[in-house]
């Protein structure tokens, strides 16, 4: 074979890989489809890679195999937008929305049908050029009229095509935003701790400065996601008529455009789903700040015009913000029901998204001194949807010295026993052990909690007064109250004393599998304790198991395994639980005992957001029906039920080709392993 043919057959073979890769690349990160699995995309890459290795002359700056990044530059390049990047005026409130609008009917004399709303990311502007569907320049905003060449970092990010489809323009523009996932923002910032620099506030600030990198390397090592929301030069082509068009067209060039972008017909509609997105953006994985809303018609663009910098066809509805600054007053201490000492933060009083916040989550010491929280400090406080607030972190700059760095107590602040930070672990604890008050306050709430012994009316109130009256110390004496001694504690009428009773007898007969959680073992919550009582059937024969037996069950690795063995092993344990047993607790699983049922042998991940079924309930369903849950996709998964926003589990699906069902799928499934309703009479 001559050596022009080998080449000319590489060039073909070089051509098909890279059409084949960016076609794939498209489905994995534009589409969220892919249609091969990770191994295959990847032996595709290293032929690729291998056949411009061994023929530089086929290289091209456009190949996929160019993502890398280049060494160093010196600094950035100007860049002048030909057409202006413009920002947007911002709603606050569905009253201001329906001003704009007002404003909106004002100048056209007439009503406006048809809107587009965009997710608004919470990341940086960018503009890409194309000419003759090839990446040329990928800047940043700037001040919009000037912005920094940043094209080999914009290069790095898979979401951005460095090539587009046939049926693009010959000059295209096309303006969009670069931003991080909540998750890699959170990767990054744990790896810059563990090397000792300064942390990012917020995925935006670190998508930023992960673009703004002189060396493209970096960049091409974070996992940026571009998506794509407007033009600004279109040349060779009719321009779509509408956004909702350009939207659609900008996906089939190549780009990622956001498949969370809606459609509504009137302004009211609009108001109505900006105030559903409030709630809706936590269901997402990355962040937001609020929605863009556009006039679906883009001939009214150029009739409304722009005031300034900001257009009059597009307004931002923003959300309340859900961080806030404030000062940090004081530290405290928690000990919690293993004997963890949890800081957490004391704040002077501030409003966050209309929530009136005072103390706030901080982790442990490690953190605490990574993050360099001082005592004084004015610190940025975060309240996202419904989770506790956090502290994000100081503001350096408003130190004025008077900040004094925070130190784990060296004994317990409740009971005085010393405090231990074992190696490797995160947290400090108390050596009390039952005799901290702290400690065996959490352990009897926990004891008596829904998910554990369920003993209704039990609560936090009842836990302090009981112990606190000296009848309890250890969960068993809870079987001993009366009634009368229950009666005897302020504030609790005699019927509730009575139902209480009832109850405490009532959670004498929990499966073995409440019981193992009740006694709250470090790292065994529902699902591992499911996964023991169906293991060993009995309290006895677990008790009986050795540290390899338990490593041994599936689903239990050596560091849970170790805990159990060890918690199991303690004198007191073995004290709590013959003062169970002496007390009635009967601690044995009612097994599927040779009873084969319809779902037995089969494991179920969810994921994503069901609408009929809240996630507990399915999980109920399926594991009264046999089934077992797991928490990821692995080869031992027999079904997936996918509902809205699905995480990788589903991509993990597809390349396992494990059965993915659907809601309806899913309630078919369960209705047919049911059999029929029993109340049903056949007709
Ligand atoms: S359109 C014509 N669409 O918001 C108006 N902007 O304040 C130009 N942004 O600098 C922007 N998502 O960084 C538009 N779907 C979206 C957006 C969006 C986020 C950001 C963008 C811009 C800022 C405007």
């Amino acid at each position: 074979m001559s050596r022009s043919v080998d080449l000319q057959e590489a060039q073909e073979r070089v051509e098909e890989l890279r059409r084949l890769i960016n076609y794939h690349n498209y489905q994995y990160h534009a589409l969220d489809a892919p249609e091969i699995s990770d191994g295959e995309y990847d032996a595709l890459f290293n032929e690729l890679r291998a056949l411009e290795e061994a023929h530089p002359e086929l290289a091209s700056p456009d190949s996929p195999t160019q993502r890398v990044g280049s060494a160093a530059q010196s600094g950035f390049t100007p860049v002048t937008h030909r057409i202006p990047m413009l920002s947007l005026a911002n709603a606050f409130s569905p009253d201001q929305l329906n001003a704009w609008y007002g404003r909106v009917r004002n100048l056209l004399g007439r009503d406006v049908e048809g809107f587009v709303l965009e997710p608004k990311l919470d990341g940086l502007a960018v503009s890409l050029l194309y000419e003759d569907r090839r990446l040329k320049v990928g800047a940043t905003r700037g001040d919009g009229t000037v912005g920094d060449d940043t094209t080999p970092n914009v290069r790095t990010i898979r979401t951005v095509p460095l090539t587009l489809s046939e049926d693009a323009p010959n000059l295209l523009e096309v303006r969009g935003e670069v931003y991080l996932s909540r998750a890699a923002f959170k990767r990054i910032n744990d790896e810059r701790a563990a090397n000792g620099e300064p942390l990012f506030m917020n995925p935006r600030n670190s998508a930023a400065g992960s673009l703004r990198q002189l060396d493209s390397r970096v960049t091409a090592r974070r996992p940026l996601d571009f998506v794509a929301y407007a033009i600004g030069l279109w040349e060779g082509k009719d321009l779509p008529r509408r956004q909702w068009e350009l939207l659609e067209s900008l996906r089939q060039f190549g780009f990622k455009v956001n498949p969370r972008n809606s459609y509504a017909r009137s302004i009211d509609d609009v108001a109505q789903r900006c105030l559903d997105w409030e709630h809706e953006r936590e269901s997402l994985d990355y962040d937001i700040d609020g929605v863009v809303v556009k006039i679906d018609d883009r001939a009214v663009h150029d009739e409304l015009g722009s005031v300034g910098r900001e257009p009059r066809w597009a307004i931002a509805y923003k959300f309340p913000p859900t961080q806030a600054t404030t000062i940090l007053r004081d530290i405290g201490i928690n000990v919690g029901r293993t004997g963890s000492l949890n800081p957490f933060a004391i704040l002077e009083p501030v409003q966050v998204a209309g929530v009136t916040i005072k103390l706030a989550s901080l982790h442990n010491e490690e953190d605490i001194a990574r993050k360099d929280i001082r005592i004084g400090d004015t610190v940025i406080v975060q309240r996202a949807g419904e989770v506790i607030p956090q502290v994000i972190g100081p503001v350096i700059t408003r130190r004025t010295g008077a900040e004094r760095p925070f130190h784990m107590p060296t004994s317990c602040p409740v009971c005085g026993a010393p405090v231990v930070k074992p190696e490797g672990e995160a947290m400090a604890r108390c050596t009390g052990g039952a005799t901290c008050p702290a400690q065996r306050y959490e352990q009897i709430r926990h004891f008596a909690s829904k998910p554990a012994m369920d003993i209704d009316g039990f609560g936090e109130k009842l836990t302090a007064a009981v112990i606190e009256a000296g009848l309890v110390r250890e969960p068993a004496d809870i079987y001993a109250l009366s009634q009368d001694q229950l009666a005897s504690l302020e504030r609790l009428a005699d019927k509730s004393a009575a139902n209480l009773v009832a109850s405490i007898e009532g959670s004498k007969s929990r499966p073995l599998s409440r019981v193992i959680h009740a006694l709250g073992i470090r790292y065994v919550g529902e699902r591992t304790s499911e996964i023991l009582a169906e293991q060993f059937g009995t309290m006895d024969a677990l008790l009986a198991a050795s540290e390899e037996e338990l490593v041994a069950t599936e689903g239990i690795g050596p560091k849970i395994g170790h805990s159990i063995f060890e918690f199991l092993r303690s004198g007191r344990t073995r004290g709590i639980i013959e003062g169970l047993r002496a007390a009635g607790v009967k601690m044995v699983q009612a097994r599927g005992q040779a009873v084969e049922l319809p779902l037995t042998g089969t494991t179920w991940v969810l994921t994503g957001r069901l609408e009929k079924w809240t996630r507990l309930a399915a999980e109920e369903r399926i594991k009264a029906l046999g089934g077992r849950i797991a928490d990821n996709v692995t080869r031992q998964s027999t079904h997936v039920v996918v509902g809205e926003d699905p995480g990788s589990k589903l991509r993990r699906a597809q390349q396992l080709g494990t059965t993915i069902l659907d809601e309806v799928a899913f309630d078919a499934q369960l209705a047919k392993a049911s059999g029929p309703p029993e109340n049903e009479t056949a007709s």
